[in-house]
């Protein structure tokens, strides 16, 4: 018996085929900025909205909200497993519009999410519980890190398509186009429903036109990451165009992942919500029923405080209004910082062009800095980006855009003198 234990007791490892994965590139970034003791560090890293104070912003909407949630009396029930049944209603009519939404509401299921990262995550789960062969997803390049993690992990064959020409820094509407036409029948599509992260940059009013119909020719299933409704125009309803689109005009069956992390600056909350918008009643009552059970056995049921908020925003004109006026306010800092940037790298004489700066909207910058630059803005200069250039615009104020620029013009004026030309080293 003793020896029966000690065998068992120097088995190897279950876990031996473990690899080491190293940890993610923004948030490894935030971790090393938060080391950083100089006292001009610039963090536009993470895309989390700052104030002009460099600080995290507390929505006045969200303030009002959550001071009558107490004065209220809160309490610590478990929602139930699709979540909080008026928060999922108001999410829907939000996406969709009062109108669309009246005339589909019973071909749609919903079900709250942890937020956009777990609608999306939920969207993959009913895709797969839903065909009995995978389909492929086309995911535009570059994107947001985490879709290839979200679906490869589920198993889904993940293909990347050009989403953007390094060359001209523009997006490569041909290469979008090209793609749909020759993308195999029934897959799916994530297509950024606006403010396109890291480009900033998102297809025309016709050209999204063009998309969709190419997308229902070939009966491809568009799957909108819905996570910066708001920050491109200031406006939700604009900024949800693409989404009603494909609903409304195009009439067809469409999941929308959404997020009020950034709108709402519910980071930490994690609410969000998949919607799926059916052809039929009948499917309408199944996938929402499959989503019940499959929210069940990830997370049983989903986090309160963050639907309770939403739910009382959205559903209150007053603080709705208010919520309307806090994006606005967020998207129009963005919009004036983007361009003091722009206007201290052009009046400092950073090399190049940058009209590609102001083309684009929305949280991010994509500046098209190479990797060597990039490395010397953190370590010389303090100033912290993702690996591939994109910058949180939020992360800019009065108080330091100035410097941001004259740190990126000293970079570029360095490797220029070097007989290096910026731009050629992309
Ligand atoms: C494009 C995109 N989609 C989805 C998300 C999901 O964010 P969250 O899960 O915090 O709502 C993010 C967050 O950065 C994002 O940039």
């Amino acid at each position: 018996m003793a020896t029966t234990l000690s065998s068992t007791s120097t088995a190897q490892s279950r876990f031996e085929q473990a690899r080491f994965i190293p940890p993610d590139a923004i948030f490894a970034l935030t971790a090393q900025y938060l080391k950083d003791s100089f006292p001009q560090k610039v963090n536009l890293g993470q895309g989390a909205y700052r104030d002009a104070d460099g600080k995290p912003w507390l929505l006045p909407s969200v303030n009002k909200a959550r001071q009558t949630l107490l004065e209220q009396g809160l309490n610590h029930e478990y929602l139930p497993i699709l979540g909080l049944s008026t928060f999922r209603q108001a999410a829907a009519e939000l996406l969709l519009g009062p109108e669309l939404f009246a005339q589909r509401e019973n071909k749609i299921a919903t079900c709250q999410s942890l937020s956009g990262t777990g609608a999306l995550h939920l969207a993959g789960l009913l895709l797969k519980a839903c065909q009995n062969r995978l389909p492929k997803v086309y995911i535009p390049e570059p994107t947001w890190s985490n879709h290839h993690q979200v679906f490869d992990s589920l198993g889904f064959p993940c293909e990347s398509f050009k989403y953007y020409d390094h060359e001209r820094k523009d997006m490569d509407i041909d290469s979008y186009y090209s793609m749909l036409k020759q993308a195999e029948p029934n897959s799916v599509v994530i297509l950024h429903a606006c403010a396109h992260n890291p480009t900033g940059l998102d297809p025309s009013k016709e050209q999204w036109r063009e998309i969709a119909h190419l997308m229902k020719a070939r009966n491809l299933f568009p799957l909108f990451d819905a996570a910066y409704l708001g920050f491109n125009s200031g406006n939700l309803d604009e900024d949800a165009f693409a989404i009603r689109l494909f609903i409304r005009e195009m009439e067809m069956e469409a999941g929308v992942c959404v997020s009020f992390a950034k709108n709402m600056g519910l980071y930490g909350e994690r609410i969000g919500c998949f919607l799926l918008a059916n052809n039929s009643k009948q499917t309408a009552v199944h996938t929402q029923s499959m989503l019940e059970m499959l929210q069940r056995s990830e997370v049983s049921n989903p986090p309160a405080f963050g639907a309770k908020i939403a739910s009382l925003i959205l559903g209150r004109d007053d603080l709705r209004q208010m919520w309307y006026a806090d994006m606005f306010t967020m998207s129009d800092r963005l919009r004036w910082m983007r361009k003091a940037l722009y206007d201290n790298l052009v009046s400092l004489g950073a090399p190049g062009s940058w009209e590609h700066l102001i083309r684009q909207s929305g949280m991010f910058g994509f500046l098209g800095l190479p990797p060597d630059i990039v490395l010397e803005l953190r370590e010389t200069y303090h100033v912290y980006m993702a690996d591939n250039s994109r910058i949180s615009i939020a992360g800019l104020n009065e108080g330091n855009v100035e410097y941001v620029a004259r740190s990126i013009t000293q970079c570029l004026l360095r490797i220029e003198g070097l007989g290096h030309h910026p731009s050629a080293a992309l």
